[in-house]
């Protein structure tokens, strides 16, 4: 049988990694986390001084680096030469370093083809910005998360991080290729006034209400 993708797209701090997280466990789905596999691949330039800035060298350091996927915990992860670097890619310098390694189409057209192979480990819940337009446009599941700036401000300010959401989100959504935008056919959830639980109540049960009988 085909695997089953749950597409979760959405603005910065909309939520989607708390949401993707609790709607795998609820279905038992595998959880994949495609913003990880973006700035893997910009910290690892960091780390190796490659120009961000030059989609030439991104795309030849994107062809060369040695990458593995592997699954732990029902999390599927990207290891560069073995490597999980889970705290590396979470810094101010990467995250302002990653959309510009997201906006290279060939950085994206790598991404798809491992993002789509991912489906190896079974059915799938993957959160990102092009899920449901891009990767996987064929799928039925479509969410689009969002909540007002103040609200996803607050929300990343309360993890610790300080960072230019409406910056970051303008760069995703005004690229050339495989914008932030709402999938076709996506249902959109503006969660500012709900919390991660309820928002993800409303999610699976709208799934379960779809899901073919053997796949629950
Ligand atoms: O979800 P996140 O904040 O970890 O994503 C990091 C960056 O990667 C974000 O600026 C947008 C980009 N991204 C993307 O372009 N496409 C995806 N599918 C996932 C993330």
């Amino acid at each position: 049988m085909t695997p089953i993708v749950i597409a979760i797209d959405g603005t910065s701090a909309s939520g989607k990694s708390t949401n993707a997280k609790l709607i795998s466990k609820a279905l038992g789905f595998t959880y994949v986390d495609t913003g990880a596999m973006f700035r893997t691949l910009a910290w690892f330039c960091l780390k190796e001084q490659i120009d961000i800035h030059n989609p030439k060298t991104v795309t030849n350091a994107c062809r060369k680096w040695k990458t593995t996927l592997d699954c732990v915990d029902g999390h599927v992860r990207l290891l560069v030469a073995g490597y999980y670097p889970s705290k590396e890619i979470r810094t101010a310098e990467t995250s302002a370093a990653v959309p510009y390694i997201a906006a290279i189409p060939k950085v994206r057209e790598w991404m798809k083809d491992i993002q789509r192979s991912c489906t190896r480990f079974g059915n799938l819940v993957m959160e990102g910005r092009d899920i449901g337009s891009a990767i996987f446009p064929e799928t039925n599941y479509k969410y689009y998360l969002d909540a007002n700036l103040a609200e996803r401000e607050r929300r990343r300010q309360a993890e610790g991080v300080h960072e230019d959401l409406a910056q970051r989100d303008h760069r995703d959504s005004q690229r050339a290729t495989a914008p932030l935008m709402i999938p076709l056919g996506a249902i959109v959830i503006n969660n500012s006034g709900l919390s991660a639980e309820e928002t993800s109540i409303q999610i699976i049960a709208h799934i379960k209400k779809t899901l073919p009988q053997n796949s629950q």
